[in-house]
């Protein structure tokens, strides 16, 4: 992390007034890494899959978080040392303390676990210390002197739940289909000691997937990742300490591992993009979400988790069956419907009884509450005596002489469904972190260390590196021209014509810069560079005129450095 902060990855923001935890500052050469993830998570999402991306604000007015469950259960379990007074995650003291369980014990339980814990900013024994629920949000005020309560919003998921209808429409009444959104997230997180992995502000990549709940065994691409094969981790071998087994998506879906079709596909898809990113395949895993952790309403989920050698397996990426769940909530806050009608292929002929009220005398009788009768009536369960019904808290009996039974057989055309939502949600920062984390090396290079950022070409911040071998004889505008030509391809290129080449190879090695070209005084006689890889230092010499198509591939992953040595 050290060479992260020196060279323009990550640091800590606002340092010179002290850095406050649980915000980080991506520097130049972070912010483009950062963005080219996202850009890699966009091409998955958007172009392969063909989801648009939607922007939602930050705040959203507190309706919205009613409805979520947020505000009455987003919160974890807090305690104070009583010798330092540090404000504490009382599942985290005990986790680190080798109590099992912790994240799914009450209040009164974890409190009991963590007597003989030490509190990790005093290392005193915490002793007896009560445990109550802290919530998560960041709260505010929208619009001066008001007293309209909004959050800065914990998942970017909810601006997609409660923008569904326009959604539907937008997609022409038509299911599956997707929304995305990549954006900022806040959660006010109890001790964040852990730098980029809890952050209180952090970059989600959330996709919303909206699919016909009998549908679920079907996704129509289901194809491209049927025969996808990586370990599994499920909640059976949990409680069985047993190790992850490697299998294929079809066969975990027909082994009833995974619950569908729908959640395999992006746990495959999921495992692609993490190792597109450069995330090594031995330090990823799927674990399943045991029955009492998982969210009262997921049917199923499974968390992407990457190995640190700082902070062992952690969870990046959270594939979740959220069911019918969040948009039954938000119709119930909102009263907007929050369905689709879904026309049968034939319309079904059904039975239907209808109470047909004699309007004349039920008019006179009931006037001002008439109207409300009449729409009781038409859900009202009749006996020969009459139907009873609620009118707000009044119960009536409607006499059966004041109403006609007539049973008929109607044609229907369809019927109104709640979709349920498949959620893959990623956490970019975690991400970005695991490929720092796992690009780190050193190696030794012309009998000196080097240090080195394996970064994968593709989420590199600077793409190649241009080097006149001297600043002079024109081999430094050949150089400028080739640095132009890279951008105008829209390659990131960084000139550099100063100190000792191999000092610059050091520099770019240290950023992970992925190729370098230089230009030298052969150039000029053959119209050639050498380009040279940074992992394996091999250098190649390319005709100027192939450099920017060959580099371009070599960025894309098209074409392997092995192949020009041929
Ligand atoms: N909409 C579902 C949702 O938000 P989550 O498991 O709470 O699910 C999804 O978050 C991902 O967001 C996590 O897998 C993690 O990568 C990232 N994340 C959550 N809290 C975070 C935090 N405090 N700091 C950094 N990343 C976080």
């Amino acid at each position: 992390m050290e060479l992260a902060k020196r060279r323009g990855f990550i640091w800590p923001t606002s340092e010179c007034y002290g850095a406050v935890a649980g915000f980080i500052d991506y520097g130049p050469l972070g912010a483009m890494m950062k963005r080219r993830v996202e850009n890699i998570w966009r091409d998955f999402y958007i172009v392969q899959e063909g989801y648009y991306e939607i922007e939602c604000p930050n705040i959203a007015q507190e309706a919205v978080f009613i409805a979520s469950g947020h505000v009455k259960g987003f919160s974890d379990k807090m305690c104070q040392c009583p010798h330092c007074r540090e404000y504490l995650r009382a599942d985290h003291v005990a986790e680190a303390g080798n109590i099992r369980n912790a994240s799914v014990m009450n209040n009164d339980e974890l409190s009991q676990a963590i007597t003989s814990c030490i509190c990790p900013a005093c290392e005193e024994i915490l002793g007896n210390v009560e445990v109550f629920n802290f919530n998560l949000m960041f709260s505010t005020t929208i619009g001066p002197g008001s007293q309209r309560v909004g959050y800065l919003r914990p998942e970017t998921a909810q601006g997609m739940f409660v923008d569904f209808p326009r959604l539907l429409r937008f997609y022409r009444d038509k299911l599956p289909f997707g929304a995305v959104q990549i954006g900022k997230s806040y959660r006010n997180e109890i001790s964040p000691r852990q730098g980029m992995i809890r952050l209180r502000e952090f970059t989600q990549a959330e996709a919303e997937v909206f699919v016909h709940p009998a549908l679920k065994n079907h996704h129509p691409s289901f194809p491209r990742y049927k025969e996808y094969r990586m370990p599994l981790l499920t909640w059976v071998q949990q409680e069985r300490c047993e190790d992850p087994v490697e299998m294929s998506m079809q066969e975990a879906v027909d082994r009833g591992i995974i619950a569908n079709e729908y959640v395999a596909y992006y746990v495959a898809l999921t495992h692609e993009l993490l190792v597109t990113i450069g995330i090594k395949p031995e330090r990823l895993r799927f674990r399943q979400h045991l029955p009492d952790e998982r969210a009262h309403y997921a049917t199923d989920c499974w968390d992407a988790e990457v190995f640190s050698p700082r902070f062992g397996w952690v969870e990046t990426v959270g594939i979740v069956d959220r069911t019918d769940y969040d948009l039954r909530a938000h119709a119930a806050q909102s009263g907007t419907p929050m369905t689709i009608f879904i026309q049968y292929d034939e319309p079904k002929r059904t039975k239907r009884r209808r109470i047909i009220p004699n309007m004349s005398v039920l008019g006179k009788q009931y006037r001002t509450k008439a109207k409300a009768i009449l729409a009781a009536l038409e859900t009202a369960i009749p006996t020969s005596d009459g139907a009873d019904i609620r009118i707000g808290e009044e119960n009536i009996h409607i006499p059966a002489s004041l109403f006609e039974i007539r049973d008929e057989v109607i044609e229907v055309r369809g019927e109104d469904i709640t979709p349920h939502v498949i959620e893959p949600s990623y956490g970019i920062d975690r991400m970005c972190y695991a490929v720092l984390e796992q690009a780190y090396d050193e190696d030794i290079a012309d009998g000196e260390k080097r240090t080195i950022m394996r970064l994968s070409p593709n989420v590199a911040p600077v793409q190649v590196a241009v080097f006149p071998l001297m600043s002079r004889d024109g081999l430094d505008i050949i150089a400028g021209d080739i640095t132009h030509a890279f951008h105008r391809k829209g390659i990131l290129a960084e000139y550099d014509d100063s100190g000792a080449i191999g000092r610059r190879y050091r520099r770019q090695d240290e950023i992970g810069t992925p190729f370098a070209v230089t230009v030298d005084y052969d150039t000029k006689d053959t119209n050639s560079v050498t380009l040279r890889d940074r992992d394996t230092m091999s250098q190649a010499r390319i005709p100027v005129a192939e450099l920017t198509d060959t580099v371009g591939a070599l960025v894309a992953g098209r074409i392997k450095f092995a192949s020009l040595l041929k």
